[in-house]
Parts: structure tokens; sequence; C-alpha cells
């Protein structure tokens, strides 16, 4: 593998390989490969994080590598420098990329201008890595996702549901997501998605009914906090006790988190499953480090050597 730009573009077959790979790095944790030995992985962010941000610098130093953070701000990006220069520099020192910013389209252009592996730590259009930890997850504490209903409550064209919506398509669970009309998936991206196992609903009793596993995320993704208005639409849309009364008596609730308690998801649920969600918190080191080490070889090989 190159680099790890989105759940689209993975195979099946790619996502059941990094998933073996993560529990089994998740469980051999300490006597991990140096197989980053000697790398240096640039971390371009231009949005923040807590999560992406550790698991990525614990990860790399674990796997034997040198994590560069680099914040957008900080470096001429955020003057203006473009994304093609960037990547063209960074791509002559450096082994590998770790980007979040807004423009998937970026990501894209960094990944081919520099000629580096890089990976998507999230954009506009989908958060690949959170997907990999929430699977993990739901291996780890429901066996896995066959004949399991998978809902996703709030915003239905966000980055986490659109990387949800092609990890069904891969993978083949049904999921149904509950948004307000104005905030579901747009007909052409449907189109394009192509996957009678994804419905859209606006009805979020509708969407939990059976399901093993409820989603949810912030309803004002980064870049959106001045959409205010955009809350209102969301009402009856939160994950609460009188929500999951009639969901599989198993059922778990994933939040990738940072959540905000009382509007996505009140403050008893999160609690009620906080040993989850903080499970699929930690997952996002164990997963990163299976893409690291799928993308290792790949970066061995390039001009920074
Ligand atoms: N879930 C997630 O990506 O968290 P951060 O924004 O803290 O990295
Ligand atoms: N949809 C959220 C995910 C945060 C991890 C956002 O983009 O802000």
């Amino acid at each position: 593998m190159k680099h790890f730009l989105s759940i689209e573009e993975l195979k099946a077959a790619q996502i059941h390989e990094l998933l073996e790979s993560a529990s089994h790095l998740k469980a051999t944790r300490g006597s991990d490969p140096l197989i980053l030995r000697n790398q240096t992985w640039a971390m371009i962010f231009t949005k923040s994080s807590t999560r992406t941000r550790v698991s990525f610098e614990v990860g790399i130093r674990e796997l034997g590598g040198f994590p560069l953070f680099l914040s957008g701000n900080d470096i001429q990006l955020g003057r203006g420098e473009p994304i093609k220069d960037t990547a063209r520099v960074l791509g002559r020192m450096v082994h590998g990329a770790i980007i979040r910013t807004f423009a998937q389209q970026d990501v894209i252009d960094f990944a081919n201008y520099s000629g580096i592996s890089t990976i998507n730590a999230l954009t506009d259009d989908e958060h690949p890595c959170q997907i990999l930890a929430d699977l993990l997850t739901i291996q780890e504490t429901l066996g896995g996702w066959e004949n399991r209903k998978i809902a996703f409550v709030g915003d239905g064209f966000s980055n986490m549901t659109r990387s949800w919506m092609w990890a069904a398509k891969h993978l083949g669970f049904e999921l149904v997501i509950a948004s307000p009309p104005d905030f579901q998936p747009p007909a052409d991206f449907m189109l394009d998605l192509n996957a009678s196992n994804v419905t859209i609903t606006n009805n979020p009793l509708e969407a939990v009914t059976g399901a093993s596993v409820i989603n949810t995320d912030v309803w004002l993704s980064m870049g959106q906090e001045d959409q205010k208005q955009k809350e209102h639409a969301f009402a009856g849309y939160q994950v609460n006790t009188q929500l999951l009364a009639d969901s599989s008596p198993d059922h778990i609730v994933l939040h990738c988190l940072p959540a905000y308690r009382g509007k996505e998801i009140s403050e008893d649920m999160l609690e009620k499953h906080a040993d989850v969600i903080f499970r699929q918190a930690e997952n996002r080191l164990h997963a990163q480090k299976a893409v690291l080490v799928a993308l290792a070889s790949e970066a061995a090989s390039c001009v920074a050597n």
C-alpha cells in the first residue's frame, strides 16, 4: 500500500488485513517491530486534534520512527504557500506524511506532488483512520458485524458518515443513517455509492430499532462552528435513553469524540457507554500503527533515503 487516503478507495481484503494487523499490534504492544527505524513522518494539521495527533505521535515512536508535528499555522502553508509546493519540499526530506485538513483534494495533491506515503488524518470528506478504529472496536466487543445492523444518528453527510457509508459498501453490513432532511447525503452521492445495504431516513427511532451499534458525532464539524442555526435541525436526533429503548439488547454506542454532551448525546448515555467509547479512542493508536506498518516499506524506498 502506498497511501491511506480514504475508505472509499480501499478493498474489503485490505480492511480485513489492517484490522488483523491492528489486533496483533495491540496484543503485542511493547514488543513492536521497529519498522519505521530511521524514518521521519511529517504531521501537517490545519485543524485541531487530540486523539489523532497523540495516537500518531505515540504510534510512530513505538514503531521506531520520528514524528514531526507541523501546525498549519506555523508553516508557510498557513500564509498561502500552495500545498503542491509544501509537498515537493517535504517529499525531499521526510519519508511519509499525515495530513488533517479541509479539502480532500489537498491530501490527494500532497500525495501526488510529494511522492511520499500520505495518510488522511481527517478531511471534510472522510475520516478513514477513525473508521478503522471503530471497526476494530466492533470486532472486539460484538465479535464482528455479520448480521448486525449499524445505525448512525446525526449529520448524514459529514466526514464520519461518508466513511461509514463506504465501509458498509465494502464490507456489506446494514447501515441506516438517520438525519434531518437537509443534512442527508445528496442523490448523486448515493448513486455513486450504489449500496443497497445503506439506507437513509429522517426517523432516528427507525434507525436505532434493532441496531447493535449506534453511532453519533458532533452536529457541527470542524470548520462549521459559525453555522449555529444548523443545530436547530437536529433537535430530536440526540442519542439518549429514550431513543435507545428498542435497540438490540447487546447494543454498543460509539462516538468518535470529542462529544458535546446535551447535544448529539446525553451525559448519561455517554457515561453508560464510556468503556466502549474510550476503548474506541484507544483503538486509534492500534489501527493507525497497522496503517503505518502497511506503508512502511513504501516509505523506506522514498527519496529521503
Ligand atoms: N476522533 C478524533 O479524530 O479526535 P481528534 O479530533 O481529537 O483527533
Ligand atoms: N465530524 C467531526 C469529526 C471529529 C473527529 C469533525 O470533522 O469535526
